[in-house]
C-alpha cells in the first residue's frame, strides 16, 4: 500500500472521529398537537433551551401534529426506543397501566389552575411520575393545557341534551364513566382522527380545551360549543428511562434545567393560549359559544360528579383522597 493512501486514510479516519465526536445526541420529541397551542410552544421552547444549555450537545428535534406517532403508536415508541420524548395527555396512560392518571379526568376534580397545581408541582404530582418508571418510562414535569368545553352540532345545555350523542373521548375510562354518566356513548379516537370524524359524522361531539378546538378546526364542524370547564386537559412530559439513565451526568443536568424552564414557560402561556383560542373561535362565528347559566351549570355538574364514586375502584382511593387532601 502506498504512503498517500495509507496517509489519506488515516486523515479519513481522524475526521470521521472527531465529527463523531461532535455528533449531537438528538431528543426525537413526538406530540399530536398543532404549534400554535401550549404543548407545540413549549415543547419548541424546550428545544431552543436544551440546544443553548448543552451547547449544541443536544439537538430537540420536535414532531407536532401526529407527524411521527399517533395518540397509541407514540406510547410504544418511546419505549422501543424510536422517539426519546413525548407529552401524552394524561388522559391516555390508562392503556400503559397507570390508571392513577385518570384522575386527572375526574370531572370537577379541581375548581381553578391554583388547585391543580398544588398537584402538579407537588409531591402527589411527583409519586404519580414515579409510578412510570417500572414501565421503562421517567416523568419530567407535568404541563398544563387547560379546562375543557363540550362541542356538539346541537344546543348543550343540560345533561338531557347529551342523551344518545356519540361523544369522542381520549382512551381513559374515566371520561368514558363522565360521557355514560350523561347518557352519551362514549368513542375513544385519536386525536389526528377527530375532525373528521366530527365533520363526517362519525361521532356528533367532543370535548377539548380551547386551543385543541381551535387549531384543529373542530369550530367549523360543530355548531356548538358550552363553556363548561368540567374537567382538565394537561401533559406528562415523559422520556425513555434507559435513553435518559444513560446520559453523560452533565448533559442530563442541563437538560433538566432546560425542562424546569420549559414547565414555567408552558403553565406561563396556557390560559392565555386558551382564552386567545376561544376568542378567535368566537370571532369565527362558525359556532355558538354558549356560557350556562349558574343554574344549568349546576345540573351539570350534579350528573357528573357521580364519576368520583364510579371511578374509585378503578383509580385507587389513594390517589383520590390524596387530590381532595392537598387542594382543599
Ligand atoms: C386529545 O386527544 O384530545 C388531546 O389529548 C390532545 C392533546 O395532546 O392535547
Amino acid at each position: 500500500m502506498k504512503i498517500r493512501t495509507v496517509f489519506a486514510g488515516l486523515v479519513a479516519a481522524t475526521f470521521s472521529a472527531i465529527a463523531m465526536a461532535q455528533a449531537p445526541i438528538v431528543i426525537k420529541f413526538s406530540h399530536v398537537v398543532a404549534v400554535d397551542t401550549p404543548k407545540g410552544k413549549a415543547s419548541e421552547f424546550f428545544a431552543k433551551k436544551a440546544a443553548e444549555l448543552t451547547k449544541g450537545k443536544v439537538k430537540v428535534e420536535v414532531y407536532a401534529n401526529s407527524s411521527l406517532y399517533k395518540d397509541k403508536e407514540e406510547m410504544e415508541a418511546l419505549q422501543l426506543g424510536a422517539v426519546q420524548m413525548l407529552a401524552p395527555s394524561l388522559a391516555k396512560f390508562g392503556p400503559l397501566g397507570v390508571k392513577e392518571f385518570e384522575a386527572f379526568d375526574l370531572p370537577y376534580i379541581f375548581d381553578n389552575t391554583a388547585e391543580l397545581h398544588k398537584i402538579t408541582q407537588g409531591p402527589v404530582g411527583a409519586s404519580l411520575l414515579a409510578k412510570l418508571e417500572p414501565k421503562g418510562i421517567k416523568g419530567l414535569a407535568f404541563w398544563d393545557n387547560g379546562f375543557k368545553s363540550f362541542s356538539a352540532n346541537k344546543p348543550l345545555k343540560s345533561p338531557a341534551d347529551f342523551k344518545g350523542l356519540k361523544m369522542r373521548i381520549q382512551s381513559s375510562k374515566v371520561l368514558e364513566s363522565q360521557m355514560r354518566s350523561l347518557g352519551a356513548l362514549p368513542q375513544v379516537m385519536a386525536f389526528s382522527e377527530v375532525y373528521q370524524a366530527l365533520q363526517t359524522g362519525v361521532v356528533d361531539g367532543t370535548e377539548n380545551p380551547h386551543s385543541n378546538l381551535y387549531t384543529q378546526k373542530m369550530h367549523e364542524v360543530q355548531k356548538h360549543m358550552t363553556l363548561t370547564e368540567h374537567g382538565y386537559l394537561g401533559y406528562a412530559v415523559i422520556t425513555n428511562k434507559k435513553f435518559w439513565d444513560g446520559l453523560p451526568g452533565d448533559v442530563r443536568g442541563q437538560l433538566e434545567q432546560a425542562m424546569k424552564e420549559a414547565t414555567v414557560f408552558a403553565n406561563s402561556i396556557a390560559k392565555e393560549e386558551n382564552d386567545g383560542a376561544l376568542e378567535k373561535i368566537k370571532a369565527s362565528g362558525k359556532t355558538q359559544v354558549y356560557s350556562p347559566t349558574a343554574a344549568e351549570r349546576t345540573a351539570i355538574k350534579k350528573a357528573l360528579v357521580k364519576t368520583h364514586t364510579d371511578m374509585e375502584s378503578r383509580i385507587g382511593k389513594e390517589t383520590i383522597q390524596a387530590i381532595y387532601k392537598e387542594t382543599g
